[in-house]
């Protein structure tokens, strides 16, 4: 058999359990029978009746709990530690936070209660059935070949999915989508003749409390050569989806729904009909609401064809200025998936001014779990902290809510997991999967100590590679900007792969994404006084502090300002100097994260050692190519040379 990681569920998670007795209510929810089936892995001892004075029991609340279907509460009394659930869900999600405990010394003298903030936690993969000419297997992926197809179709042997689903139930996800958001030809066969493919998926994660989702195209209904249309505003094409919905909620009674990137860097959509996104949104929510499903609709809307000539578009302002007008349209069963930036998953970006804008429609956050501009799996970047950041945000001032409290519609991410040995490429980028899974769960949680969480889990327990782990990962998204990207200007990336410094990659591109670096200074000015207007799509006191170079925070500054580069930061450091600092700072603190990792060799797996120092090499040349891409560029542009004399080329 190859290789293959059991990240964060080694054996060893299980054996605190061995020989104990294990008391499951009775019930024949499946979920239940899970439980079961875990208890019996892990060789403890089930029984029935009596409940056992010691071990673990697992039961349903009160009613006057008030707990949610996969809300439970744990408590130990002696020996006894009690699961107390809502719902089978919150059996399952019990047991595995009973695992995280037992691993870690953790005890609930007083009883504890846990509840998902959001109901829907969900991995979008971007996996293709199809090799994509261009994309590969795995759309931005970073983590070899697909873990459900190969070679043009679903894999025979499902045995890893099942472990996977087994990994996502035990940090609380509950929805996958199993196709990649660009829905090629093959692919759109999974709603007609190869929904068999579907089904056979959802049979392998439903033990797991985990719904599968399906990206769909938009123009099924012509492109599949049903019809002459898919206008959503005519009959044939509503009823044409009420049917294809009604068979593949037939065979898969618990299906999730649609994800759509509708009218998107060239997905077809309801502007070819003259409709608008609510009317298409609506018309498939119509669909899949007699099923108890939802449709998710990507706010990811912007013109991909610009010109950069044209200053007059501004790709930030684009999903509000499409979106925002049609809050209260929308039906209940409608989640509008809105990425967390205003551009693109880049490594910092201000949030996203659609999310406190539409009070009306059930708005999900989406978040990239797969490095596509941060590394892509090859840097150590722990991402965590910038979800956490994110999800904290207070868009309306420091004691109004924050961003993880406006979010109704749940949380999203595209996965980063493949078919090699360690499931996520790097095997340090399994602990943003398992942030994430956290972090949907429960957003208030600290990334540091999910960290720490994740690496007694994976690693065990000796404490120089939890401090060694800690130390490398801990900071090392704010280690990653500092060597790319500065002041919260993004895309200076290779066009195409998004690997790799291109300064001017992406500046006479079509695609909307401009520095506007000159001999005088950089930045875009999307203020409302003298820009395109963007800064006002904040509600206060974000509007006026973007809106002012006195006020905004300097690490977005640059996405908001044009400012010279002698401009002088909240930091007392000016733009120019900044640049040079945190790039010689970040390429010199990525070499450090190598020498730390270095220190740990003989301490981990050599199994787990090599692959990853082998990607700490790369990291360290890849951000020693940055520090001099960037540094050489902005000395050469703007002339003004390095207050400490550094070698820049
Ligand atoms: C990015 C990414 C694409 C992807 C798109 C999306 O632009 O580079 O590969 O299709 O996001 O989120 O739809």
């Amino acid at each position: 058999m190859t290789f293959e990681h059991p990240m964060w569920l080694p054996d060893r998670a299980l054996s605190f359990l061995t020989g104990l007795p294990v008391h499951v209510a009775a019930g024949d929810e499946p979920l239940l029978d899970t439980v079961r089936r875990e208890a019996e892995r892990a060789g403890a001892v089930l029984v029935d009746d009596p409940i056992p004075a010691g071990g673990l029991t697992v039961v349903p609340a009160d009613a006057a709990a008030g707990l949610g279907p996969e809300g439970f509460e744990l408590s130990s009394a002696g020996e006894r530690t009690t699961v107390s659930y809502g719902g089978a869900h919150g059996a399952l999600y019990g047991w595995f936070q009973v695992l995280r405990d037992l691993a870690r010394g953790v005890r609930h003298d007083a009883p504890a209660r846990f509840e998902p903030a959001q109901r829907l936690r969900v991995l979008d993969h971007w996996d293709n059935i199809a090799v994509h000419p261009v994309m590969g297997q795995v759309e931005r992926g970073y983590s070899g070949g697909s873990i459900f197809y190969a070679d043009g179709a679903l894999r025979d042997d499902l045995s890893r999915v099942e472990r996977y689903a087994r990994l996502l139930a035990s940090i609380g996800i509950n929805a996958v989508t199993v196709n990649n958001v660009n829905v090629g030809r093959r692919e759109a066969r999974l709603l007609s003749d190869d929904l068999g493919t579907v089904e056979r998926l959802a049979a392998v994660f439903r033990p797991w409390g985990i719904r599968v989702h399906l990206s769909i195209d938009f123009a099924a209904p012509l492109n599949l050569g049903d019809l002459d249309t898919s206008d959503p505003l005519d009959g044939r094409v509503a009823q044409w989806w009420a049917d294809a919905t009604t068979r593949v909620c037939t065979r898969i009674p618990d299906f999730g729904g649609y994800l759509v990137k509708a009218d998107s860097e060239g997905q077809p959509g309801p502007h070819a009909y003259g409709r608008d996104h609510a009317d298409g949104a609506n018309m498939l929510a119509r669909a899949l609401a007699p099923h108890g499903a939802v449709v998710r609709w990507r706010a990811f809307v912007y013109n991909h064809r610009q010109d950069w000539r044209d200053r007059s578009t501004d790709r930030a302002r684009a999903a509000y200025d499409t979106f925002v007008p049609l809050d209260g349209r929308f039906d209940d069963n409608v989640v509008l998936q809105v990425k967390y930036g205003p551009l693109d998953f880049q490594t910092r970006e201000p949030l996203s001014p659609v999310i406190p804008a539409m009070a009306q429609t059930n708005v999900a956050l989406e978040l990239q779990v797969t490095q596509e501009y941060t590394g892509q799996q090859r840097h150590a970047v722990y991402l965590a902290p910038q979800w956490s950041e994110i999800l904290g945000f207070r868009p309306f001032g420091e004691d109004r809510p924050a961003l993880a409290e406006l979010v109704r519609g749940g949380i999203a991410a595209v996965a980063n997991v493949g078919d090699d040995g360690f499931w996520t490429g790097h095997p340090l980028a399994q602990a943003n999967l398992y942030g994430y899974g956290r972090l949907a769960w429960d957003p208030t949680l600290d990334p540091s100590a999910l960290l720490d969480e994740w690496i007694a889990l994976t690693f065990g327990d000796d404490a120089a590679v939890a401090a060694g782990i800690h130390a490398i990962l801990d900071d090392s998204w704010r280690t990653y900007e500092s060597y790319t990207a500065p002041l919260g200007v993004g895309f200076m990336v290779t066009p195409g792969s998004h690997y790799g410094p291109a300064v001017d990659g992406y500046e006479y591109s079509p695609w909307g994404t401009y520095h506007f670096a000159d001999r005088d200074g950089i930045g875009v000015d999307r203020t409302v006084a003298t820009g395109t207007g963007y800064a006002g799509q904040y509600p206060e006191p974000w509007a006026s502090r973007f809106e002012s170079v006195d006020t905004v925070p300097d690490e977005v500054l640059l996405f908001f300002h044009h400012v010279p580069y002698t401009h002088r930061l909240h930091s007392g450091r000016t733009v120019i100097q900044h640049i040079y600092d945190t790039h010689f700072a970040g390429a010199a603190r990525a070499a450090g994260m190598a020498a730390e990792w270095d220190a740990l060799r003989g301490r981990v797996d050599d199994d787990v050692w090599m692959p990853a120092a082998e990607r700490f090499a790369e990291q360290v040349r890849s951000a020693t190519e940055w520090r001099d891409q960037v540094n050489t560029y902005f000395w050469r542009t703007s002339g003004i040379a390095d207050e400490r004399g550094r070698t820049i080329y």
